[in-house]
């Protein structure tokens, strides 16, 4: 009989442990800041992120209906940035879950240009960066920028993430939950407004 070598064996009992028990995000991830709140994806909202990608409404719906599905996979978490004072989306921020076995993810957002220089990608980013620690679990959230992209660099720097050095020709900064419980909040965070 041939005998599978023992780290086949624990791999393959991990990739099964993964498939019938897959890591989930909490349930109602939606939160608000001072000007900014952050809530999934809707299909109704398929013309407005179709504006901010500059893609189609089809492409955008498609998109917005895979999500539900990534979120309870714990694949990503995506949410739409929405200005309190209008009720628009403004922009979009987004969670990339890395390795659920370290804790590891990846935040990214984009806020369109006439929404931007009011704090609301801080705010946003924010928001869900705490959220990504606590409830989710997650134990660092990763933040990649262009070395040119000042202004990507001061939501990352005023969100507390720390430079870690460079990846792939990008800045990598970093939010570990330890450093997280150990600061002050620098955000409020309630409710979100009924939908
Ligand atoms: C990066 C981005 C999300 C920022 O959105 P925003 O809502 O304007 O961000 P905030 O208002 O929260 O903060 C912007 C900060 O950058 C600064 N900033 C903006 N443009 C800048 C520039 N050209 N040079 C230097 N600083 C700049 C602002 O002054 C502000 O910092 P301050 O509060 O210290 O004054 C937005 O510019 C964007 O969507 N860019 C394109 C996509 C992108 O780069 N995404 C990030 C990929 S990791």
């Amino acid at each position: 009989m041939i005998v599978p070598p023992r780290h086949a064996l624990r791999a393959s009992r991990a990739l099964a442990h993964r498939w019938l028990y897959p890591p989930r995000f909490p349930p109602s991830p939606s939160a608000a800041g001072p000007t900014v709140h952050v809530r999934p994806w809707r299909r109704a909202d398929a013309g407005s992120l179709a504006g901010l990608l500059g893609c189609t409404e089809c492409e955008a719906l498609d998109w917005i209906s895979k999500q539900p599905l990534r979120l309870n996979f714990g694949r990503s978490a995506a949410f739409a940035i929405v200005a309190r004072d209008s009720d628009e989306i403004v922009g979009r921020v987004e969670l990339i879950v890395r390795d659920w076995e370290s804790g590891r993810a990846e935040v990214g957002y984009h806020v369109a240009s006439p929404a931007r220089g009011r704090g609301m990608a801080t705010e946003a980013v924010g928001i869900v960066a705490r959220w990504a620690l606590g409830d989710a679990g997650l134990s660092r959230v990763e933040l990649l920028t262009d070395p040119r992209n000042r202004a990507s660099q001061r939501v990352a720097e005023k969100c507390d993430f720390v430079l870690r050095g460079e990846r792939s020709g990008q800045e990598l900064y970093e939010l570990r939950a330890t450093a997280m419980r150990n600061s002050r909040p620098s955000m409020r965070v309630e409710s979100p407004p009924p939908s």
